[in-house]
């Protein structure tokens, strides 16, 4: 399979603080890809790169092929297209209608008819199980309702790439599995390729392509999801084991 991102070699610090400390990691293009590993590890960190919110100080992010590392700023605005993104709180305008949410992008970046762009609107919002909810607003849907909104939102452009950054963390388990059925209804039906950071290991291991565990700034492991969950790493036992989803036996005793 070809990776529609690679990052090589990858360092990054703060000051004194060296978070990324030779990041390798493949997205394999239309695959979903879960990034697990410790609060403040640089998960978050390490998708900035990705769509060029932050330089890497040393390695290459190859998005399509092209070292985006190098690109000016100017240049970025059309890597940017190629990505959507949702964050954990994906915020909708309160004083918005659902339709001008989603549009917003469009009326923004495009420059399209009216009619043109309440077709896309309404095309996107139904590929994602949401059905005549235009005129309403944020408030009078459900939590669930609010996330489809936002990812139809972060891919109105049709970006090939979407991005999550922990959306299911605070979540309860109805609206996790909301999420899940969500990541991977963009997947199927708008043929993305998403890379999701997670906490939840459970819905990691049940929709992953590939699982990427980061650790000490480095990628540890990286691979189909039995394959990491049977990892012999010590480390990575120790993260999915203390999940609870991992093998029964705890680490260190096999
Ligand atoms: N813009 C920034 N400036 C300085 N330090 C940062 C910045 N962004 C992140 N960091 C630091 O990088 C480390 C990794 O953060 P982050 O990627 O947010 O962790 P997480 O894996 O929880 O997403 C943390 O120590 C954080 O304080
Ligand atoms: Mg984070």
């Amino acid at each position: 399979m070809s990776a529609i991102v690679s990052v090589r070699g990858v360092h990054k610090s703060f000051g004194d603080n060296h978070v990324l400390r030779g990041v390798d990691i493949d997205v394999d293009d239309g695959s979903i890809t879960v990034v697990i590993g410790p609060s403040g590890c640089g998960k978050s960190v390490l998708i900035k790169h990705m769509i060029g919110l932050l330089k890497p100080d040393a390695g290459a992010i190859l998005v399509d092929g092209d070292d985006i590392a190098k690109r000016s700023e100017r240049d970025m605005v059309w890597v940017r297209r190629k990505f959507g993104m949702l964050f954990q709180h994906a915020a909708l305008f309160d004083s918005m209608s659902v339709f001008d949410n989603v549009a917003f992008p469009l009326v923004e970046h495009a420059h399209l008819p009216r009619r043109k762009v309440a077709d896309m609107v309404s095309a996107r919002l139904n590929q994602l199980g949401l059905f005549g909810i235009e005129e309403k607003y944020p408030a009078e849907l459900s939590g669930g309702m609010r996330k489809r909104v936002g990812l139809a939102r972060a891919t109105i452009l049709d970006p090939k790439i979407v991005i999550y950054d922990e959306p299911m963390t605070g979540l309860d388990p109805i609206m996790c599995e909301n999420v899940e059925e969500m990541i991977l209804t963009a997947q199927r039906e708008l043929k993305v390729s998403s890379i999701v950071v997670s906490h939840d290991m459970a819905s990691t291991f049940r929709m992953a392509s590939k699982v990427a565990m980061l650790f000490e700034g480095k990628v540890l492991v990286q691979g189909p999801p039995e394959e990491v969950r049977n990892s012999r790493v010590e480390v990575v036992r120790r993260f999915i084991y203390l999940s609870g989803t991992g093998p029964l036996e705890p680490p260190g005793d096999a």
